[in-house]
């Protein structure tokens, strides 16, 4: 076993519906492998759309009774979750290393950061305000009142396996909606364990129900849960081909679809940076969790006046980070989740090699054993690369040269993509000037981290729809009801 829990009953290898530990109806099971070693670690029921269908049922269930409970009760049982979460942090961390291969380190980070959505929805559930509005009729009185929108259905990736969970139930069942989870092939220990520790907190049986599936069984679920006219919002956090296909399935039952898919975040250095500070936001944005996030910058635009020094300097600090599997001490890049990313890297890389760029460290010559992929910075990149246009999630890092802010300004924007960006400048003018024109939800001048529970987080073109997290992730699970009173003397 490559990780050891305090609390062995953390470890749970069967789905969660209805408050009971269930099998996959067909009896089948799928293994849960380690990034790191390739090795079994575990399995859980491979379920398909019957299952889905008893989940929402459940959900369907629970919901009754769910949604008519006070936003002070369901604060309670999201602050009582957040407590069980945060005592078990260090198995957490454990399970998703193991299964998602990140170093201990980040895994630490990450239950904290999805703790924190807990945190915040347990708080934001007493805030659920509506409105009254001035009457355009002397005898009327005008109301707007937020009420949950129904069962909600989460499907979610495996490159942060704990907080795309909370991020999504905390907000939902904050709401006063009631859950199927539907967690990545790859990471579902971390899911159960969670769920593990929700039961733990007292919440009641089916308000959340949690589904275990294969890559080939997962499109089932997925299915299942789109045409159920039982379900009213799905969130999904994935690539933007699986959320496309997701919204077009969804859109015969009407669905309200939250969608946080791909980026091609942009990471600008203006002459004008602090570049020591550039650097640091660079290695930030860059190498989390291998390269391996939505939001993390895919293309480095670094102006010619300060273009060689930066990259001497990122060169010298990617030279610094530690690969290997992510729970010995002191590594800070691990492995890709799988063999199909390793080799997507490696085409990446040779295309761009092929185009022109040049590598000042890495690079798919100095490959490494399994499916660990060199940390990579390549110089004279181009449009014409494949990484111009796609997400590389690797820890593969292109500089592009430019030389005016309106020539940044429109490379940056060419792309389908419009998650993340970052820059860095030192002109206060040119940081909003910058911010307002670049094309994307989420905006980070001057760090290279942006992500919180506090704040929205989402995209714009084809990066996907709805926001998450802030007061606006309550949103996505509740449905406007305007009430017209008549009739008032
Ligand atoms: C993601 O990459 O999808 C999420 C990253 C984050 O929440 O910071």
């Amino acid at each position: 076993m490559v990780f050891e829990l305090t609390d062995v009953s953390l470890l749970q290898s069967g789905a969660l519906i209805d408050g009971k530990v269930c099998e996959s109806i067909s009896g089948s099971r799928v293994d849960v492998i380690d990034p790191a070693t390739s090795k079994i670690i575990g399995s859980v029921p491979e379920m398909n759309g019957e299952d889905s269908r008893k989940a929402i049922a459940a959900a369907e269930t629970a919901l009754a009774t769910w949604r008519t409970t006070t936003a002070t009760v369901r604060s309670k049982h999201l602050h009582a979750w957040h407590r069980h979460v945060t005592d078990s942090a260090e198995d957490l961390a454990q399970l998703i290393t193991a299964e998602c291969g990140k170093p201990l380190s980040e895994s630490r980070g990450e239950v904290a950061y999805a703790a924190s959505f807990l945190e915040w929805y347990a708080e934001e559930a007493k805030r659920a305000y509506g409105d009254i509005i001035p009457p355009h009729q002397e005898d009327k009185r005008l109301l707007v009142i937020r009420q949950p929108i129904g069962v909600a259905a989460a499907i979610t990736p495996w490159n942060f396996p704990a907080a795309m969970i909370l991020r999504k139930v905390a907000a939902a069942l904050a709401a006063g909606c009631t859950m199927v989870v539907k967690p990545a092939p790859q990471t579902p220990l971390t899911a159960l364990a969670l769920h593990v520790l929700a039961d733990r907190s007292g919440l009641p049986p089916g308000v959340l129900n949690t589904i275990t599936g294969s890559i080939d069984s997962s499109r089932q679920i997925g299915s299942a849960i789109c045409e159920s006219p039982t379900v009213r919002a799905i969130s999904f956090t994935g690539s933007t081909a699986a959320g496309v296909s997701l919204a077009q399935q969804a859109a015969g039952t009407v669905k309200k679809v939250s969608l946080e898919l791909g980026g091609n975040a942009s990471f600008i250095v203006f002459d004008d940076a602090n570049i020591e500070e550039a650097v640091q936001g660079a290695l930030a944005a860059k190498f989390r969790n291998s390269g391996q996030t939505c939001v993390c910058a895919n293309r480095f635009f670094v102006q010619s006046g300060v273009h060689d020094r930066f990259v001497k300097l990122f060169t010298a600090a990617v030279a610094q980070l530690r690969v290997g599997p992510g729970s010995e001490p002191d590594v800070t890049v691990g492995p890709l989740i799988d063999d199909r990313a390793y080799e997507k890297v490696r085409g990446i890389v040779a295309d761009a090699l092929a185009c022109g760029a040049q590598v000042t460290i890495g690079g798919s010559q100095d490959s490494m054993e399994g499916r660990f992929f060199p940390p990579t910075v390549l110089t004279s990149a181009n449009p014409q690369m494949r990484l111009a246009t796609e997400e590389i999630f690797g820890p593969v890092a292109p500089v592009f040269k430019f030389e005016t802010e309106e020539e940044v300004l429109q490379l940056a924007n060419h792309t389908e993509f419009g998650l993340a960006s970052y820059f860095y400048s030192q002109d206060i003018n040119r940081c909003f000037r910058v911010a307002e024109a670049i094309e994307c939800g989420m905006v980070g001048i001057n760090t290279g981290m942006l992500s919180t529970a506090v704040a929205p987080f989402g995209g714009v073109k084809n990066s996907g729809v709805g926001r998450e997290g802030g007061k606006y992730g309550l949103d996505e699970y509740q449905e406007l009801k305007y009430i017209c009173l008549g009739g008032v003397h």
